[in-house]
């Protein structure tokens, strides 16, 4: 495509993406051979059929598979350091990486060697490649109110110094019966000083997007994209230009839409709503970030200014301040 040098020059700052999700395919058979016997593949090509999924639970197990191999904090920072890597030869000058402090605090890491890893992990990235990597802690919804509360926890009581977001991610389904526990959660995090950036809208429907809203006050959306069934929650996210994160190959991949051309993306922006392109999982979804932008050139049509404006948007979205979106701008 002629896009493809333009959108790879273009200076990007990544929104949402997972850390264990962004581990690259020999990384994962490295920690897989390294800790075999569990259900996560020893070959490439076998890895690549199981980043196969029927549906979001289906996705979801095979995470949790392959978050249950990282198992030290040298780990950690392995994962960090090779997502800030991947990210920095795409040109992407800024991430917001989420971390899923619970998973790895289940297996056995302290909060404090975690949080260690998370801040050595910072310098090296931008020291080998000159990216500037932030956290946001997310709690896996699935593990309910022990989640919440060490997810909570780690933010408070051991918080790495980059770390600006607290978020809940995993089935949406379950968050009404852990109602209180996640809204407290986010309450206290916020009265910390955490910007609010659940995910919500991406499997289940407005009423997510709502509670997310009202009860977590988000400041973006992780996906949103099924806002659409709900007029008055367009006009509210257009009016306060709430920023979603849209991950379309994501979307395909855990079988939310059948192909990219389904994908609302070109609804949203008729909306005039606020728009960013993210990459979610990336090797779990054979994409990248920059394979983000030119599936939605050549799916939606787009052009060079619609890919600026896109990037652009995420820059202003991003948790930076005024002096370092000027940098990237
Ligand atoms: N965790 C990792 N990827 C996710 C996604 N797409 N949705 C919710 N939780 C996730
Ligand atoms: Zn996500």
């Amino acid at each position: 495509s002629p896009l493809t040098a333009f959108v790879d020059a273009l200076p990007k700052v990544e929104l949402h993406v997972h850390l264990v999700g962004s581990a690259s395919v020999p990384t994962v058979l490295e920690l897989a051979r390294r800790h075999p016997g569990g259900p996560v593949p020893l070959t490439e090509e076998a890895l690549r059929d199981f980043y196969v999924f029927r549906d979001f639970p289906h996705f979801a197990e095979v995470y949790l598979a392959v978050s249950d191999l990282v198992r030290d904090p040298e780990d950690v920072a392995t994962l960090v350091v090779g997502t800030a890597r991947d990210l920095a030869a795409q040109n992407v000058r800024y991430v917001e990486l989420t971390v899923t402090p619970y998973s790895h605090q289940r297996v056995g890491m302290p909060m404090p060697a975690i949080t260690e890893a998370l801040d050595r992990a910072v310098r090296d990235a931008r020291e080998r490649h000159g990216i500037r990597v932030a956290y946001i802690f997310d709690i896996p919804a699935e593990f309910g109110e022990d989640a919440a509360r060490g997810t909570l926890d780690h933010a408070l009581n051991h918080p790495p110094e980059a770390l600006v977001g607290f978020g809940i991610g995993g089935d949406e389904s379950v968050r009404a019966k852990h109602r209180d526990a996640f809204r407290d959660a986010f309450t206290a995090a916020r009265a910390a000083g955490l910007r609010s950036l659940p995910h919500a809208g991406e499997m289940t429907g407005p009423e997510t997007i709502w509670e997310a809203l009202e009860h977590y006050g988000a400041e973006r959306i992780g996906h949103g994209t099924n806002c659409l069934a709900d007029p008055r929650l367009v006009a509210h996210l257009r009016e306060h230009q709430i920023p979603l994160e849209v991950c379309p190959t994501s979307n395909v991949c855990t079988g939310q839409v059948a192909t990219i051309a389904d994908h609302p993306l070109p609804h949203l922006l008729e909306e005039g709503l606020y728009v960013t392109l993210n990459s979610d999982d990336p090797p779990m979804f054979n994409t990248t970030l920059t394979g983000e932008y030119r599936a939605a050139a050549e799916a939606f049509g787009l052009g060079a200014a619609d890919l600026a404006d896109l990037a652009r948007n995420a820059v202003r979205a991003s948790c930076l301040d005024a002096a370092g979106q000027r940098e990237i701008l």
